[in-house]
């Protein structure tokens, strides 16, 4: 590391001020009035803004960027006020001292499977159908020699991404110019070209390296928009970059999830029936549906199914993205609940599993483009040593340590979207490509570089990549794991381009140099729609204190099938990556919110466990080879998720192993393993 790569705030402004943010304290209700003067005489203060006199905006496409711009308070720790400061410490202090008068009526935050105002979305993200049907799920499971039938919970995730979200304003003769965050800045571009009502030519967005986003960044988030109506209320840059503490509700959260899951099985373990009903929340701002039974409509076959999403509208933050939304908590329901079916038809859950592959995908009724999840369930099983192992429960003590070992299947979507890429060779033989990925901090860009450099079969030394600036050709965001396998299709389009013309021109580069663009526009739209997964198998070993239930994660290891392997260094990083945030989930996370109040208790790392070093002692990734013609020109099926999806189930079924105790609602904590 050289500290050479800047950051959203890192960016030289000249006269630069700063902003900080004033959040609700009411968790419902009308702002009757705002006292302002306590904050504006701190010194270095500019501007106190808030909805009586911040500019209007033309209404933005997600209701949460809509602020300053009403007095309704949708809920505790909305984003109310910004102040504007020569400092950021005048900023921080005199945000302290602006008041709101409200007018408060009672609300509504806790999450019910009993809620009676529980309704059904039209659709659940991105755009799935919200319920599928199959075959008749109540008449196969009524008929099914073993049924499950039980319940799982997920309490609310935040995403932690070391950088916050931050940006640098600056407006110059009616343009505007923002360093940022966002996990991809064509779209931010976009909504803030819409907000202040200026040609998309007029703004733009750098967001050449992003420290970590997970999802919490993926499209444009407040503070952009703040940031920029401060530069142009002050009429001079604003750098906005919000404290961790303020990053707990305002820009999302994953919501939490009542999850129940019924299996009707013949006694060989071969389901016959699935149902799979997910309850989450969203606010009264707008809607937001996590997918968190989709996992279930693809995985394993049973010819009777059924898959629904309910959703309770309460007064909190709007849920959000976060890595593998849906998938993360709907596999942990799922894979859990078959580790349970597999003792009731006393069958190792790695044999349950394979005899419940599937090479058609249950939902479409199409053959999956490639899956080898019984090739990562058998190559993990031979690595982690899962051949000797004794089904029995609370059967291994060393010690004062029960030993127990779990495992999960997982899968994440494998898709893309268009893009666009210029290439450019040089007469001194050098060549420049140019697209507007993301690399938030993920290593896109150096994976993107092989594959330019392979495309134009010239060695990587003599090519430069360029990405994270709305100047470049536009691209799609760094998100649901379809960064590389969308952005490297238009490089290697651009490139063929490129090297085409260089034949006609005989390898003759003119002075001035020579550019080709491409965009897989049509490519992508023409594309079949088939079932296109990545596959995986996670195992764990835990170690849980027969005394005080304390459980320690010895080891993960995980078997992945991702497609082609672009660069294994930054493949293997997102992979025990993703696995880490599913151990964290596992054993740590958990949001918490006091009804009374409306307001997260925990809302900083002290508080808001994640896992670190000391409880991560040995993750492995290892992946099968795997060549997939029908993805994309690289082979390319996305690896930034699949890590996560799976591990928690996986070690909750580790953790029945060594106890005996079924911790059926997360994170599995002492008090719930000691009760049992
Ligand atoms: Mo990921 S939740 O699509 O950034």
């Amino acid at each position: 590391m050289t500290g050479t790569a800047r950051y959203a705030v890192e960016y030289p402004a000249r006269a630069t001020t700063y902003g900080w943010v004033v959040q609700a304290t009411a968790a419902r209700g009308t702002i009757t009035r705002v006292h302002t003067s306590a904050a504006l005489a701190v010194e270095g203060v500019l501007a106190v803004l808030h909805h009586g006199n911040a500019a209007r905006l033309n209404p933005a496409v997600d209701a949460e960027l809509f602020r300053l711009q009403e007095p309704t308070v949708h809920y505790r720790g909305q984003i109310v006020a910004v102040v504007v400061a020569e400092s950021i410490e005048a900023a921080r202090e005199a945000a302290r001292l602006v008041r709101f008068d409200y007018d408060v009526v009672p609300h509504r935050t806790e999450l019910s499977a009993q809620d009676p105002d529980l309704y059904r979305p039209d659709h659940v993200n991105p755009d799935y159908p919200t319920d599928v049907v199959a075959g008749d799920f109540d008449a196969g499971y009524a008929t099914a020699e073993v049924r499950l039938d039980v319940t799982y919970r997920t309490p609310a995730y935040h995403n932690s991404p070391l950088e916050p979200h931050a940006t640098t304003a600056q407006w110059q003769d009616g343009r505007l110019l923002v360093h940022d965050s966002v996990q991809g800045s064509s779209p931010t571009r976009e909504i803030l070209a819409r907000v202040f009502e200026l040609p998309v030519e007029a703004v733009r967005v750098v967001n050449t390296h992003v420290g970590g986003g997970f999802g919490g960044k993926i499209y444009c988030k407040i503070q952009t928009l703040l940031a920029a109506l401060a530069a142009r209320h002050v009429e001079r840059p604003v750098r906005l970059a919000l404290a961790r503490q303020q990053m707990f509700g305002p820009v999302g959260y994953r919501t939490p999830t009542i999850q129940r899951i019924r299996l009707g099985a013949a006694a060989d373990g071969r389901l016959g029936a699935i149902a799979h009903d997910a309850i989450s929340q969203t606010s009264t701002v707008t809607e937001f549906a996590e997918q968190s039974a989709v996992y279930t409509r693809n995985m394993y076959a049973a010819p009777n199914r059924r898959t629904t999403h309910r959703l309770a509208r309460l007064d909190v933050p709007t849920p959000f993205w976060m890595r593998a939304p849906g998938h993360t908590p709907g596999s942990f329901a799922l894979e859990s609940a078959l580790d349970e079916l597999a003792s009731a038809c006393a069958l190792d859950p790695v044999e349950l599993r394979l005899r419940n592959d599937t090479m058609i995908d249950p939902e479409s009724g199409h053959p999956f483009t490639s899956r080898n999840l019984a090739a990562c369930l058998r190559d993990g099983a031979r690595r982690f040593g899962w051949a000797d192992r004794d089904p029995s429960p609370r059967a291994r003590r060393h010690g004062r340590w029960l030993i127990g070992t779990g495992m999960a299947g997982s899968s994440y979507p494998a898709r893309v979207r268009p893009a666009a890429a210029s290439a450019a060779a040089y007469p001194d033989g050098t060549f420049e490509v140019r697209i507007n990925a993301a690399d938030i901090g993920t290593g896109a860009r150096t994976a993107l570089w092989q594959v330019a450099a392979d495309a134009l079969d010239v060695p990587p030394e003599r090519v430069r990549i360029l990405v994270g600036d709305t100047a470049l050709p536009p691209a799609g965001v760094a998100g649901g794991s379809t960064g590389l396998a969308s952005w490297s299709w238009a490089v290697v389009r651009a490139a063929e381009q490129l090297c085409d013309r260089l034949g006609e021109l005989r390898g003759v580069v003119p002075a001035e140099g020579l550019t080709a663009e491409a965009n897989t526009d049509d490519e992508v739209a023409a594309q079949a729609t088939l079932p296109r997964y990545a596959y995986g198998a996670q195992f764990a070993e835990v170690r849980v204190d027969v005394d005080s239930g304390e459980v320690r994660v010895r080891r993960l290891l995980g078997v992945f099938a991702v497609g082609q392997v672009v660069n294994p260094v930054t493949l293997r990083s997102q992979l025990i990556g993703g696995m880490t945030m599913g151990l964290s989930m596992a054993l740590h996370e958990a949001g918490l919110l006091d009804p009374r109040y409306g307001d997260w208790v925990n809302h900083d790392l002290a508080t808001y466990h994640v896992s670190c070093n000391a409880d991560v002692p040995a993750v492995q990734a290892h992946w099968i080879a795997e060549q997939d013609d029908q993805l994309n020109p690289a082979g390319i099926k996305g690896a930034g998720e699949i890590g996560i999806v799976g591990t928690a189930a996986a070690i909750a079924n580790a953790v029945h192993h060594a106890t005996g105790v079924r911790v059926r609602e997360l994170p599995i904590t002492l008090d719930k393993l000691l009760t049992g």
